[in-house]
């Protein structure tokens, strides 16, 4: 099989790009992949994936024979014509997509015929033509370029992969795109071929929709609180309403993660940089910075003030089964609590050592049931499932006080009530 399918590269091997290779190795593609950060590649040659997504380790060891880690572009760019873009596209303070990386990587290509860039990284609609623009303006125009945006979900990143809802290819209609599109070919997905900027909007498009769907039900809880609807009730009734759908209607304290608020602000930022003011983007932000703070109120309403009181956080991740940290709710969360004059303890089964850098002054538990020890409060804050298991007569007695905040509706509340805690969930009454 490995005979048939040509070599990739991979520049950029965090979670989309060792991702990407470990999926091109399964599928028998020898993949080239190249990062800047000297450390990362020396763990991925010894075999240590600098990063916890389910499956990844047991798929780069189980393809190690097709996988090549350098900081070095050389061979990427000799062995392949494929060059897949995976670097970070973090915000800026305006809230546009920081390119830095994305140009590092472009001004680093040599004048070639046979290459092509491939952007899995999010970037703003028009990048890919302003890049085109660049190679031209640097006699670099044999240079192919295809818009590839990426959709994995961190948690089920391996899974998306190998079975994705669609392939997106924007190009212009040139051998790069063809090659892209045969890659794809043996994961039979509904492919989606365009041009680079429609491409381009429909992965800033994808995500400003999902954040959307979170911060409306999010505002239907936060109603259902005021009104005495169960909003998990609600949500099943729209939901099989086929036209609505049951994903992204669960309620809890906000989107996080890499992607979601970093590619809603960098929809609305570009819409605002061309003129258009995007009303329900605004919204959608303001209502999920809110939602990351209603947990504090309904702290004070059992508590008071929060002066002197002990805290407990279960889950600091952005969502369960990955370790990452970024704009994750935990870490508003903790401020606020701590600026309220609060102690926070807290404890999450994989992402403790990214967290320790992101929260100082938090007391880390080695497990869940160690954070609870002197807590007025508990709060879920990451659906983690062992926290469903949750034993909590044996909470009871390591807690002084008796409040649980589900804050995603995960816990059971019944075994929570009988012992002995009160329990406030999002949207429920
Ligand atoms: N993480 C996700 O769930 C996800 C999903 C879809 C799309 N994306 C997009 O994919 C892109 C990558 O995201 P990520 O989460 O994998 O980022 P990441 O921060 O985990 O990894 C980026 C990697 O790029 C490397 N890098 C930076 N500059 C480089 C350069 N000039 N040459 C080579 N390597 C360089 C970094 O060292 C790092 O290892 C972003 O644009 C993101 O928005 C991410």
């Amino acid at each position: 099989m490995s005979q048939e399918r040509e070599p990739i590269a991979v520049i950029g091997t965090g979670y989309v790009g060792l991702v990407t290779a470990a999926g091109f190795a399964e599928l028998g593609n020898e993949v080239w992949c190249v990062d800047i950060d000297a450390e990362k590649i020396a763990g991925l040659n010894a075999g240590r994936v600098p990063i916890y997504e389910p499956g990844l380790e047991a798929s780069l060891a189980a393809n190690r024979e097709r996988l090549h880690f350098s900081t070095e572009l050389g061979p990427a760019l000799e062995h392949a014509r494929l060059l897949f873009v995976a670097v970070g596209t973090p915000p800026t303070y305006s809230g546009d997509a920081d390119l830095s990386a994305v140009h590092a990587v472009v001004d680093a290509m040599p004048a070639s015929d046979r290459h092509a860039l491939v952007m899995k990284s999010t970037v703003p609609v028009g990048t890919g033509a302003s890049i085109k623009r660049a190679f031209a303006q640097r006699d670099k125009d044999g240079f192919r370029y295809v818009s590839c945006p990426e959709f994995l979900k961190e948690g089920t990143a391996l899974a998306d992969f190998r079975n994705p809802d669609r392939v997106v290819v924007g190009d212009d209609g040139d051998w790069a795109g063809d090659a892209v599109v045969d890659l794809y070919a043996p994961l039979g997905a509904p492919l989606v071929r365009t041009d680079i900027a429609s491409a381009e909007m429909v992965k800033l498009a994808s995500n400003a929709f999902l954040a959307t769907k979170i911060s409306f039900i999010n505002e239907i809880a936060n109603v259902c609180e005021e009104t005495g609807a169960d909003v998990l009730e609600v949500a099943r009734g729209m939901g099989l309403d086929a036209r609505i759908g049951t994903a992204f209607l669960r309620p809890g304290v906000g989107y996080g993660g890499s992607c979601f608020p970093k590619d809603v602000s960098a929809l609305k930022q570009l819409a605002g940089n061309s003129g258009y003011h995007f009303q329900l983007l605004t919204a959608v932000i303001e209502v999920n910075e809110l939602q990351k703070r209603r947990v504090i109120q309904k702290l004070q309403k059992h508590l008071g003030s929060l002066v002197g009181k002990t805290v407990a956080l279960l889950g600091l991740a952005f969502k369960p089964d990955t370790d990452d940290m970024r704009e994750a709710s935990s870490l508003v969360l903790a401020a606020r609590l701590q600026a309220d004059g609060a102690t926070v303890r807290a404890y999450d089964p994989i992402a403790e050592d990214e967290a320790r850098t992101l929260m100082p002054g938090v007391e880390f538990a080695d497990a869940a049931l160690d954070a609870l020890a002197g807590a007025d409060a508990v709060v879920l804050v990451t659906e983690w499932p062992e926290f469903r298991e949750l034993d909590w007569a044996a909470a009871a007695e390591r807690m002084p006080g008796r409040l649980v905040v589900d804050g995603r509706n995960a816990l059971d509340r019944e075994a929570i009530a009988a012992a002995g805690f009160a329990y406030e969930g999002i949207g429920r009454s």
